[in-house]
């Protein structure tokens, strides 16, 4: 695997194997990579024949009181897990080589519709540091394809928003949830989760299935539903931040008649936020007899 510090030297090498024939797949990531971040790397290289990784811990996407300091730094470990997947480039530039000009004077890029909802309603900005590092790796590496897990549903509902408004010329595909036995969704910030919490700390998915049953066995009372979700939450032990039933391409809160159905949620444990979320699929109205 080739490891790259500078954009100089990320384009020359892709240029390289452009040459060569190969699509190219890219998988952004911030490091501190499971088994979620590999079967990104392994969805990338069934459709590429020339994968790129990046990490980056994109200080733009972070709040002031969030975790960019204490965010888990593990790059020989990463890199050993790339290797060990066969993944053909990682870029692992600073923050000198993304933001020469520092972050304050960075251009943006903003999608306006969905950027300060759920997440965004909590992560000020957040989204605004995603799109913007995102749109800048695009340019750097060029990919053909790139890969984003959907345990960041609204992350990748915004990046498809984005790239289709722009007009980037890449397609992306969703990667599945990868989860624990016990239905907790993997993440990075799991390793912030205590001891004592981890027992109930799949509730997250518990309560959101909860929902997804309840819609799929007839009840269409969305706010009730999502109320008693959240107390499932508390009474789990854990602060709800939100838990939302919306219309899975818009993210906007579900109608009665909408058939597309995916519900978010956040969580606060100890140390960290945890995200999960289901889609599900509904008859349309006149279908149902
Ligand atoms: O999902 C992530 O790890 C990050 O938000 C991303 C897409 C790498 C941008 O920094």
């Amino acid at each position: 695997m080739q490891i790259f510090h500078h954009i100089e030297s990320v384009r020359n090498a892709i240029a390289q194997a452009r040459a060569d024939g190969k699509k190219v797949g890219f998988v952004p990531t911030m490091g501190n990579l499971h088994a979620a971040h590999l079967e990104l790397v392994e969805t990338a290289q069934k459709h590429c024949d020339f994968v790129v990784c990046s990490i980056f811990v994109n200080r733009l996407q972070f709040g002031l009181n969030e975790d960019w300091d204490k965010y888990p730094r593990t790059f020989e470990q990463d890199a050993e897990k790339l290797r060990a997947v066969n993944c053909d480039m990682l870029f692992f530039p600073d923050e000198q080589e993304i933001y020469p000009n520092g972050m304050d004077e960075q251009t943006r890029v903003i999608v306006p519709t969905m950027a300060n909802v759920l997440c965004g309603a909590s992560r000020p900005g957040h989204f605004e540091g995603v799109t913007t590092v995102v749109t800048k790796l695009f340019n750097i590496v060029q990919p053909d394809v790139a890969v984003f897990g959907i345990k960041d549903y609204q992350q990748l509902a915004i990046i498809r928003r984005m790239v289709a408004d722009l007009c980037m010329p890449v397609h992306i595909i969703a990667g599945e949830i990868v989860r624990e036995s016990d239905g907790l969704a993997m993440s990075s910030r799991n390793g912030f989760i205590t001891e004592q919490e981890r027992p109930q700390a799949n509730q997250l998915n518990k309560s959101l299935n909860w929902v997804k049953n309840e819609i799929l066995a007839g009840s269409r009372e969305y706010p009730q539903l999502e109320a008693e979700a959240r107390q499932q939450i508390e009474n789990a032990g854990f602060k709800p931040d939100y838990l939302s039933i919306c219309q899975s391409a818009t993210l906007e809160p579900a109608a009665h008649d909408d058939t597309e159905l995916t519900v978010l949620g956040a969580m606060y444990t100890q140390g960290a936020r945890l995200i999960d979320n289901v889609s599900l699929a509904l008859k349309p109205m006149n279908e149902v007899n």
